[in-house]
């Protein structure tokens, strides 16, 4: 058994491996977004995870049940 777990994308399933990041998550369910540099430098992968915003996808653990919006960010 693979262990998968399941991040809600946007209002869609994507399946990933635990000890993933958000980010390889998203780049291996073809949605790359703004993943640029993978460790933190380039900012350009800003998702929301659960309600919290600016979170970096490449430096978060993905967990099972993420809900993850990769909109750009809403005006305030
Ligand atoms: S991909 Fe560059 S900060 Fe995440």
């Amino acid at each position: 058994m693979s262990g998968g777990i399941t991040l809600l994308v946007d209002g869609e399933p994507v399946t990933g491996a635990p000890g993933q990041s958000v980010a390889a998550v998203l780049v291996a369910a073809g949605r790359p977004g703004g993943v640029f540099c993978g460790m933190g430098v380039c900012f350009g992968c800003l998702v929301t995870v659960n309600g919290e915003r600016d979170v970096r996808a490449c430096l978060r653990d993905a967990g099972d049940g993420d809900v993850v919006g990769t909109q750009p960010r809403e005006p305030s």
